[in-house]
């Protein structure tokens, strides 16, 4: 995925403004250390560090996290697949917002390597799109595509439902101690042109494989099929449904079930640095 990184904080800053509410469910506290995965410009990891805590951002976009290191020069981001990274010391939490259902390859994996991160007893704090997460968006997109006559689109998101994510957290190895699911109706407030400029921020990739003359028709169309759902008269919203949960690293001994043979990739983060696996900036 490539990340519109220069309009992301300008035009949807609404996905990094409703993070506040996570940040009490943290609870960060003085001297913690705290990693924030799938930081992406680092909103949520400049929150983390004004409650005192140490915060490392990871994030699997180069530029992410380029833009990040010079937004937050005094924090620390790393370039790292959530699927795919170790620490040399445990942490006391794992937080991540907005960002777990973009990684879609193994949710399994990712949940293996919070746990793998964390100390035993430290916590797993996140919230995610959720089962149903912008249906009416989705819906109107693979409309379009058939109206044009297109092969659907491929979707880049998991969007799990509560009972599904919380048994892939316990068996690995995490007790859940608060999980919610609920409805959060979003404005798109810098977004003028609604569904369409939606899906030209967070699904360039299926935009990619349209031929060029019919991108701007089927995007008028994807408007059209959504407005009305999601268009009121003070503008455009998101029909967005989160999935927020706090949960606990049990103690050692009762960890992830790894197949043989899967287990997590052998990075390394010698004195509490990422290595090149993670290409610190
Ligand atoms: C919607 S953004 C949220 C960013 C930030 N947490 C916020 O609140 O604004 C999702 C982020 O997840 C990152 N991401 C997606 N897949 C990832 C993966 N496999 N490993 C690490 N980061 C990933 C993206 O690069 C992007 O920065």
């Amino acid at each position: 995925m490539n990340w519109a990184v220069a309009t992301y904080d300008s035009a949807f800053g609404y996905v990094s403004a409703h993070g506040a509410p996570l940040i009490d469910l943290l609870d960060p506290q003085q001297g913690e250390r705290v990693i924030d995965l799938g930081c992406g410009t680092g909103t949520f990891s400049a929150e983390i560090a004004a409650r005192g805590a140490t915060v490392l951002g990871i994030d699997g976009s180069r530029e992410m996290i380029a833009q990040a290191a010079s937004i937050h020069p005094s924090l620390s981001f790393a370039v790292g697949d959530a699927h795919d990274f170790t620490v040399a010391e445990p942490y006391d939490a794992v937080a991540s917002n907005a960002a777990l259902h973009w990684m879609t390859r193994d949710p399994d994996a990712v949940i293996a390597q919070a746990h793998a991160a964390l100390r035993p007893g430290g916590r797993f704090i996140a919230e995610m799109g959720g089962a149903g997460n912008c249906a009416e968006l989705i819906t109107a997109m693979q409309t379009a595509w058939r109206v044009f006559g297109l092969a659907e689109p491929e979707l880049p998101w998991y969007f799990p439902t509560p009972a599904e994510y919380a048994t892939r957290l316990e068996e690995g190895g995490f007790t859940v101690r608060l999980l919610e699911f609920f409805d959060r109706p979003t404005r798109m407030s810098e977004g003028p042109n609604g569904a369409a400029d939606w899906v030209r921020l967070f699904a360039p990739e299926a935009l990619a494989d349209v031929p060029p003359e019919i991108a701007e028709p089927l995007l008028d169309r994807i408007n059209v099929l959504a407005a009305p759902a999601l268009r009121r008269e003070s503008g455009w919203v998101a029909d967005y449904v989160r999935l927020r949960f706090a949960a606990i690293r049990k103690p050692n001994g009762s960890g992830p079930l790894l197949e043989p043979g899967s287990a997590v990739a052998e990075t390394s983060w010698p004195g509490g640095a990422p290595t090149a696996a993670l290409d610190p900036i």
